[in-house]
């Protein structure tokens, strides 16, 4: 293992640098020469590449996005374009590949693998939607976006005695709402994986207000519909002045919190001792607070569980 290559794919997420800078530190520390492969998939194929060195990364774990870039690479389904993929890695001469994103990214990594490549994965998404790790790099910080926005939302609601229906981001997962719901206050949350009744909320809506709350917060996860349609509802059900506050890719952006960064800094550094151990094929995520490295087959099999019970406080502390 002599040189290792690092990309990052997908959606963005907060936390990508700190983990990029682990990977190439640990690399240069292990005297392995790090290449930095630009806009993910793509960037492969096109052996759009460059080698780091420690001033690449100075200077960048507080930074949100990918000073690599990233894509998400409709040629790299191809058979084409995959053999283009592995032969640009030969010709760089690079020997492992460290790969950041999500579920499509790692079932990218997967290919590589089965194709030779001793590649790992690190679980970047903000969505949170990988079942066989409690937490992607990437997710707290969006929730904590989610939270600034929720308090903000609260105050103008408070001033003119409307609902505010929040929509957030999680792709078909309501972690990104479960969580901001839960630590932002809101009055409702709206989630894929639990059957809603928009009576219900019209009721708790109608209960605050005859106690004399003056704001109503719902958070609404993009996976359940259309926050539009939810605001005319409510409206209607409880003669709530209602607005939409769609907060859309202000999630993807803004400086890591600390917990993504001290995540993603473990798991660079993992993924480059696994590949000096010759452990390719494994996709690392986080357990009880301990880094596990998973087959990335198991790990991408391994169901999402949605937090029943933590649902039922954010109910329970919203009556
Ligand atoms: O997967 C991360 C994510 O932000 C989802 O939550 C969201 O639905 C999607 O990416 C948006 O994709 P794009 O950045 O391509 O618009």
């Amino acid at each position: 293992m002599k040189t290792i290559g690092i990309l990052t794919s997908g959606g963005d997420a907060p936390g990508m640098n700190a983990a990029i800078r682990a990977v190439v530190r640990t690399g240069i520390y292990n005297d392995i020469k790090i290449l930095g492969i630009k806009q993910g998939y793509s960037g492969l194929i096109n052996g759009d590449i460059q080698e780091m060195n420690l001033s690449s990364v100075a200077d960048i774990i507080h930074r949100g996005g990918t000073m690599l870039r990233s894509s998400r690479s409709e040629e790299f389904q191809t058979e084409k374009g995959f053999k283009k993929a592995i032969d640009v890695l030969n010709i760089f001469g690079i020997d492992g590949l460290v790969v950041l994103g999500g579920d499509g990214t790692l079932r990218g990594a997967k290919k590589l693998y089965d194709a030779g490549i001793p590649t790992i994965g690190i679980p970047c998404t903000i969505d949170n939607d990988m079942g066989y790790t409690d937490y992607t790099i990437g997710f707290f910080t969006a929730v904590e976006t989610v939270v600034d926005a929720i308090s903000k939302i609260r105050d103008t609601s408070t001033s003119h005695g409307r609902a505010n229906i929040i929509e957030v981001m999680g792709r078909h997962c309501g972690d990104i709402a479960l969580y901001s719901g839960l630590a932002g206050g809101a009055e409702s949350i709206i989630v894929p994986e639990v059957e809603f009744n928009m009576d219900e909320v019209a009721k708790k809506a109608i209960n605050g207000r005859n106690r004399g709350k003056l704001h109503h917060i719902i958070v609404l996860a993009e996976g359940v519909g259309n926050a539009y349609d939810v605001a005319k509802d409510l409206g209607e059900k409880t003669g709530i002045d209602t607005r939409v506050t769609i907060l859309g890719h202000i999630q993807r952006g803004g400086t890591p919190t600390t917990f993504d960064r001290v995540l993603a800094s473990e798991m660079g550094r993992t993924a480059v001792e696994l590949l000096l151990n010759e452990e390719g094929g494994k996709s690392l995520g986080t357990k009880c607070n301990n880094i596990i490295a998973l087959d990335i087959e198991e790990a991408l099999n391994t169901k999402k569980e949605f937090d029943v019970k933590m649902y039922e406080t954010t109910n329970l502390l919203s009556i």
